[in-house]
């Protein structure tokens, strides 16, 4: 797609050339999950040739606080240390070598305080990193008595390592009149330039940041790109030299934060006709050793916890344990998915238990218009029905199913399963503040455009997207068109990229932005034809009047608007109308619209060795009308792969002492060709995207990784083909190791 980034003319952080007399740091982060620092002996590592400086707590002119949401996480530690790896010195150097040989020269002196690290020993604790919250709709306890079926159980999910390619960094330039700039690996500039600006005690107006592109970010560097460019300023204001940090692979798996595990509980009713009637959850969210984004990520686990079906009386309540690990951070979905896992898991043990495949229970829950969801929102022209109708039409369940159980009969040590996957996500920051954009669009006097916005390139296509937009909304080329590097001078208080909602918000401020210049070129057009400018229009890089093709070019006119001292600059800002929620009450309508879709999944077991592979996925997926099909398929691709990791291969493991053990890619599992699915399918569910998506293009980023849990299910109907009374656990990931001992409890029992 990207020729640039094949070509290897794409510039990632580590590709800005450096500056004369740039400086290298590396981070010295704590060994212990939980300590009481008593001392520290530098002076060997102060004296290793090279070695700029050392920087501790007490080298910060600002505030010791990086929490984004809760003021609970100091950049660097100062008496007591609540997770492996983290930061405790700056090591500064002339080259980033020499920084790691001082690194390992540094002795730290502290004592061993007891670590917790497990979520459900932190909650026994009460150790909560903020208050629970519950969601409520009907009455839950008293509709129990009108169920036919009751079922109860438990669930849990894995964390997941982003794994982004280019690993977190930054780079700090310090300019003159006390200012700044950063260069940072970041999905939120202005998040880096507030939290930069705390640190050094200074006014953000003094901070810039630029972010050119990221080699993926998955929502790992939303919050946590935000410490490694702080430390990079704190060097670079000191030394008054350009200072760069970037994290090597080692550092970054161990010290930075991934997706929350969690550890659920549910109960589920059912009148005798599969209407779910009452859902309790309760959410044990591991929030890892400081707040971070997990208020955030607990109140959309809260939003998700009913998926695609209307569910009369829920109650779903969550809470944030303390552990010391990294700080769990947001990663695709934030918090969704593992809402999804759980109802998934309460209907999937309904199913079982009552001798029926889990789609009966499914179809019959399945939204409808004007359905409520737990937070009190209605659901608008829900999608739900129609992908999962059309899904099981173009993809012939029945016929599927009957595939299925023929293989089965006639293979013994191969079992095949199915599932089907229904989903739903709300599209919106769900702090409704942060639903806001702004553009700015500069038309230079030969007719090309400069566009800026707060929107973060990291792979998800959204430059291209907004490129289209601006290209549509001026009605020129998208060759015309220059997207510009995301920038705090440029574009200021801008929301990270993320929630996926980085094309709606930014492509509507340019939209914005657009209308302006146009208006104004039309004025002018208006005046060189003698014409109203009501009866023209620029269309293909033309003005039209009253419908037809004139001789005025774009190039012609836009010399001729400079001429007449036209302002060709515009600035565009979006707010998402209608949105809002009421902490107090729980209930509100957060979400601008929603995201549908089904997948049908396939999968194959080697129940001999415990492998698998997921044969095919095929969707019907809720795109409305995509502005760019083959970026939305990228997208569509790439998130149900990394969602299948998260729940058959990708096993992020902490021993008790706090240790990453999966610290390595031979320990650490990622999806790759072979494990991929052997088909994907999939179909634009034929209608029309709502207004506030983007010129009908709905939000595509997060919504297929959902999908993935699909496999896990498909993966768990082949094993219970196999064993038909199996008791399996709902626990993710799904490894061969953990299938394979699932299957032959017995033999593995004397182990
Ligand atoms: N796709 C690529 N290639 N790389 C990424 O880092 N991040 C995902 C998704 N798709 C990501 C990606 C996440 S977590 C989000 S929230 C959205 O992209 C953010 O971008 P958008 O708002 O433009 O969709
Ligand atoms: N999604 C992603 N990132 C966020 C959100 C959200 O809903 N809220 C705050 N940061
Ligand atoms: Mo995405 S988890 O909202 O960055």
């Amino acid at each position: 797609m990207n020729s640039a980034h094949v070509t290897g003319q794409s510039r990632f952080l580590d590709d800005i050339p450096e500056l004369k007399d740039t400086l290298h740091a590396v981070v010295f982060g704590s060994p212990v999950a939980h300590g009481r620092i008593t001392g520290a002996d530098l002076s060997e590592a102060r004296d290793l040739p090279g070695v700029v400086a050392i920087f501790a707590a007490a080298d910060i002119p600002g505030e010791n606080q990086i929490g984004g949401i809760l003021p609970d996480e100091p950049l660097l530690a100062e008496e007591i240390l609540h997770f492996r790896g983290q930061p405790v010195f700056l090591i500064v150097a002339g080259d980033a070598h020499t920084a790691r040989q001082a690194r390992s020269k540094i002795r730290l002196q502290y004592e061993i305080l007891p670590a917790i690290t497990d979520v459900e020993e932190a909650f026994e604790k009460g150790a909560f990193l903020f208050p629970p919250r519950t969601f409520r709709l009907g009455d839950v306890d008293a509709v129990w008595k009108d169920c036919a079926h009751i079922f109860e159980g438990s669930a849990a999910t894995g964390a997941q390592e982003h794994l982004y390619l280019e690993t977190q960094g930054a780079y700090a330039v310090p300019l003159e009149n006390a200012a700044m700039k950063l260069y940072s690996s970041t999905q939120g500039p202005t998040l880096v330039q507030r939290i930069v600006a705390r640190i050094l005690g200074l006014a953000m107006h003094r901070i810039e940041v630029e972010v050119g592109r990221l080699g993926g970010g998955f929502g790992g560097k939303e919050d946590q790109a935000t410490a490694w460019a702080c430390l990079a300023a704190l060097a670079a204001w000191h030394l008054h030299r350009p200072v760069k940090l970037l994290l090597s692979r080692h550092d970054d798996l161990y010290m930075t934060g991934k997706r929350h595990p969690y550890r659920s509980l549910y109960k589920i009713g059912l009148s005798e006709d599969l209407h779910i009637l009452g859902y309790e959850a309760t959410f044990l969210q591991d929030g890892g050793a400081a707040a971070d984004l997990s208020p955030a990520i607990l109140e959309r686990t809260l939003f998700h916890a009913t998926n695609s079906y209307f569910i009369p009386h829920v109650k779903a309540t969550a809470y944030s344990c303390r552990t010391n690990v990294p700080p769990y951070t947001a990663f695709r979905g934030f918090g969704g998915p593992q809402a999804l896992f759980v109802i998934e898991a309460a209907i999937a043990q309904a199913a079982e238990s009552l001798g029926i495949p889990a789609h009966k229970i499914q179809e019959k829950n399945l939204l409808a218009e004007g359905d409520e969801f737990p937070y009190g929102q209605r659901a608008e022209a829900p999608r739900a029905r129609a992908c999962w109708e059309r899904a099981k039409a173009a993809y012939d369940l029945p016929l599927r199913e009957k595939e299925v159980e023929a293989f089965n009969r006639q293979s013994a040590l191969l079992k095949k399963g199915l599932a089907m996957m229904p989903i739903c996500f709300g599209i919106s920051f769900t702090k409704t503040p942060m639903n806001q954009a702004g553009a700015l669009v500069h038309i230079y006097q030969d007719g090309s455009i400069g566009l800026n916005t707060g929107a973060v390139e990291m792979g998800q296509g959204v430059h291209a997207k907004l490129m289209e937009v601006a290209g549509r909304a001026l009605s020129v080329q998208p060759s015309r068109i220059k997207m510009e590097p995301t920038d705090t001078n440029r574009v200021a208080n801008t929301s990270p990229t993320a929630a996926s909602s980085g094309a709606d918000l930014n492509g509507k401020a340019v939209q914005h932005a657009c209308t302006q210049l146009l208006q104004r070129l039309l004025e002018t057009a208006g005046k060189m034809l003698q014409s109203d400018p009501a009866t023209l229009e620029i269309r293909g890089e033309r003005v039209w009047l009253s419908g037809r093709p004139g001789d005025l070019t774009w190039e012609a006119l836009v010399a001729e608007a400079f001429l007449q001292r036209v302002n060709l600059s515009a600035q565009g800002h979006y707010a998402t109308p209608d949105i809002h929620f009421d902490r107090a009450l729980e209930k509100g309508s957060p979400f601008a619209y929603h995201v549908y879709g089904t997948a049908l999944v396939t999968a194959t077991v080697d129940v001999l060795r415990g492998r698998y592979e997921i044969d095919r996925v095929e969707i019907v997926h809720d795109f409305g009308n995509s502005l760019h099909p083959a970026i939305d398929q990228g997208q569509l691709e790439g998130g149900l792969a990394q969602g299948i990791g998260w729940l058959t291969l990708e096993e992020v493991r902490y021993d008790a002492e706090g240790r990453l053990l999966s610290n390595s890619l031979s320990a650490y599992k990622v999806p790759d060709m072979g494990s991929a699915p052997k088909e994907v399918r999939y179909e634009m569910l034929n209608a029309a995207g709502p207004p506030l998506a983007i010129l009908g293009s709905k939000a595509v980023g997060e919504p297929p990784f959902l999908y993935g849990i699909g496999a896990y299910h498909a993966l768990r109907n082949a094993m219970r083909a196999f064993r038909p009374g199996l008791h399996l656990p709902f626990e993710a990931p799904l490894t061969p190791e953990r299938l394979l001992l699932a299957l032959y409890p017995s033999e593995t029992d004397p182990l």
